[in-house]
């Protein structure tokens, strides 16, 4: 419940006045119909805002209608109290930045915080309050099309995407009020559905909860996360948005959240769906119980709640403690002050350093796995750019693109001709994304025939991966596969970008085939010249896989902090853990990526090598550039606890770091360890800190080729002043 004295005079004065079908308008938001991300209600929002029936939308953008709705509110409704506007913004508004899945991969903590920052400066113009956004589901299953909008597969990388975003998007404007309030989202464990079917149910234990898919939200709610979503799903037979033990138990009264929680698109009425709830005023009941404060798009709350009401089901304190919350929120924006407050402020000024912006984040977050021959910094005098995403303006701005507009998009063809002006670039579509196009590939062989080098830009369109964008084949549609073979039969050394927003499963030929290979995503407003960047040298590449690719669908989900097994797995003996018909690690793993500069590392040191239960550490390693172009390196640190009260993972990411080093510069890399950063959760889910040995592993990936390892010793000893 929030205290009396967290509520304001003013928000006290407002509700006294309230009606409960007022009331209950402030715990509804409604969405017109100009974006669709779910099915369309049956009211039309403008109607209910005149009669004081919905206190938030989503889904309307455009500054003139937004103003008017919001004048609507003010001026024309009994209280006039104002609106609030949800969209969204997901990886840029106006300005987009690569998907979230690629973005993850510049694993830099302070680009993550800007471009949330600009995304935010973008829709506060624009009249939106709140992004539904960070989305932080731990994803590992291919198969799922919402992986796209996560950090990957780790749960730390996406508790500190988390914070950088939170930090980015509610950054305060020059008066001191927040500019966009970010809402996390889906509380929690979504990335777990079963198969991946996208809704389906996550039947995850405690323990992975609490160890994989929890500690992101942890993370938002510690960097004061204005909002949470809780998820479609159930947790094993508990639906999300009715569940008391993890919301109102969890997330509000042992974390201390206070801020909004807000359902998902429907997800109220849906609890009838989930069979937990026999009517709207069950449903209704059962989601306010749980600490649901706003109903997004459902009628459970207008109405089942004043059924519940008369049941006896809810309480009218527990109505006015979310209408206090909600209204308290839109005090925290400024909006009581100035309804109008962002609509069509004038940023026109930063817009080429914002678009710089998604230039460098796309240019960060593009991934080179593999380079032979050094084909790239690509010198062709003549270079055949072929296949369907590098012309492709509206899909390489990936699914969530906000208000973002294909016709800004600088598409790869652009960019190449631009980065390549001395050089001669032919296009050939070569085929539609999962069609042929009459005499496609002939053009496409010609092309490649004729030219010093080939730039292969295949992969998926933008509506192959996100929301309802589940599938059983998360392959290359056989198109672009015939494209691809008959260009890579032409002869010609090939640099194959695959424009994609999740893992794939490649065929060997394809993989083998390309002599330089890389995961371009889709990259955003700027994909083009960023690629052009990239293949001229004008950018040296330092991303890295924040996701492992899996070599078959039915190898899916692999992922680094597997738990080790009792028969692990050898090549060489049968009986071990593994596949009979595939390979047991991924095709590529977390943290491979490479650039044009090459490293090495001296011996990993630690300040002590042994330590008691309150003391830090620090581990010292020396990196050196040995190669003659500047470059930047990632370093991560793992960690596996070899013996322990219950299993740990085989890896545990316990930080990561980038350095960027001059031709021949060595610099030494630190990372400061806490005894507790080892504690871990015991049989009975109890934090537990053993003494003992930690193997600590740095390296350039998650691959044991690449790492390096180093005993840190726990021992008992007095508590350090
Ligand atoms: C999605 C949410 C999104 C909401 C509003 C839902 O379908 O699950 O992630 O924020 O729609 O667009």
């Amino acid at each position: 419940m929030m205290s009396r004295a967290e509520v304001s005079a003013r928000v006290r004065a407002v509700m006294a006045r309230m009606t409960l079908a007022e009331k209950i308008g402030q715990l509804s938001m409604l969405a017109d119909g100009l974006v669709e991300t779910g099915p369309p209600g049956p009211h039309n929002p403008f109607t209910m805002i005149l009669e004081g029936r919905v206190g938030s939308l989503l889904n309307v953008w455009g500054r003139d209608l937004i103003r008017e709705a919001q004048r609507k509110a003010v001026e024309e409704s009994r209280l006039g109290v104002p609106l609030f506007f949800g969209l969204d913004v997901v990886h840029g508004h106006r300005s987009i930045h690569p998907v979230p899945l690629g973005e993850a991969c510049a694993f830099d903590r302070e680009l993550w915080e800007q471009t949330a920052r600009d995304s935010a400066i973008e829709a506060f113009s624009d009249g939106i309050h709140m992004t539904f956004a960070p989305m932080i589901d731990v994803a590992r299953d291919i198969r799922w099309g919402r992986i796209v909008e996560c950090a990957g597969e780790d749960p730390y990388v996406n508790a500190e995407f988390a914070r950088a975003r939170v930090r980015g998007y509610q950054a305060a404007d020059a008066e001191g009020f927040m500019r966009l309030a970010a809402c996390a989202k889906h509380f929690c464990a979504y990335g777990a559905v079963l198969a991946g079917r996208d809704y389906a149910e996550a039947d995850v234990s405690e323990r992975t909860l609490h160890e994989v898919y929890l500690p992101p939200f942890k993370a938002a709610v510690e960097e004061s996360v204005a909002a949470i979503m809780p998820a479609f799903v159930d947790v094993a037979g508990v639906a999300m948005t009715a569940h008391e033990k993890l919301m109102r138990g969890l997330l509000r009264t042992q974390w201390g959240f206070d801020g909004l929680i807000v359902s998902d698109y429907n997800a109220v009425s849906e609890l009838m769906n989930h069979g937990v709830a026999a009517d709207l005023a069950e449903a209704a009941a059962l989601a306010l119980h749980a600490g649901v404060d706003i109903d997004m798009m459902s009628e459970a709350f207008p109405q089942g709640l004043p059924v519940a009401l008369e049941r006896g089901a809810v309480s009218l304190e527990q109505i006015d403690d979310a209408v206090a919350r909600v209204l308290a929120f839109k005090e925290r924006m400024g909006l009581f002050d100035d309804p109008y407050r962002g609509i069509g402020v004038d940023i026109s000024a930063g817009r080429a350093a914002r678009r710089a912006l998604s230039r460098e984040a796309a240019r960060r977050s593009i991934v080179l796995l593999r380079n032979e021959d050094a084909m790239l910094p690509l010198r062709a005098k003549s270079i055949a750019l072929i296949g369907p995403l590098a012309d492709a303006p509206e899909d390489q701005l990936g699914a969530w693109a906000s208000a973002g507009a294909g016709a800004e998009s600088i598409t790869i063809v652009e960019g190449l001709r631009r980065g390549f002006a001395g050089a001669h670039v032919s296009f050939a579509r070569g085929c539609a994304f999962t069609a042929p196009i009459d005499g496609g590939v002939d053009d496409a062989v010609m092309g490649a025939r004729d030219a010093d080098a080939v730039v292969l830009c295949i992969g998926e369109d933008r509506l192959s991966t996100g929301e309802a964008a589940s599938r059983t084949k998360p392959e290359i549609p056989a198109a672009q596969l015939d494209l691809a073979r008959a260009v890579y039969a032409a002869g010609k050394p090939v640099v194959l970008v695959l424009c994609v927003s999740r893992p794939l499963v490649l065929p060997d030929w394809l993989v083998d085939g390309a002599r330089a290979l890389l995961i371009g995503w889709h990259a955003g407003s700027e994909m083009g010249p960023a690629l052009a960047d990239i293949l001229s040298g004008a950018f040296n590449p330092s991303a890295r896989l924040c996701v492992s690719w899996p070599t078959t669908t039915g190898q899916t989900p692999v992922f680094f902090g597997m738990r080790p097994t009792g028969r692990p797995h050898d090549p060489n003996n049968g009986w071990s853990t593994g596949f009979l018909d595939a390979p047991y690690a991924p095709r590529f793993s977390f943290g491979e990526g490479i650039g044009y500069a090459h490293f090495t590392r001296g011996s990993l040191r630690l300040d002590e090598a042994t330590i008691n239960r309150h003391a830090v550490t620090t581990l010292r390693v020396d990196v050196t550039n040995v190669s003659e172009v500047p470059g930047v390196e990632t370093l991560f640190l793992f960690a596996r606890d070899p013996v322990a009260q219950v299993t740990r993972p085989l890896l545990e990411l316990k930080d990561f770091t980038k350095v960027a080093l001059a031709p021949g510069e060595t610099t030494q890399v630190s990372f400061s360890l806490r005894a507790s950063d080892f504690s871990y959760l015991d049989s009975e889910l109890q934090p537990r800190l053993d003494n003992g040995v930690i193997r600590l592993f740095v390296g350039a990936s998650a691959r044991a080729s690449d790492l390096d390892c180093i005993e840190l010793t726990i021992a008992d000893g007095p508590r350090e002043a």
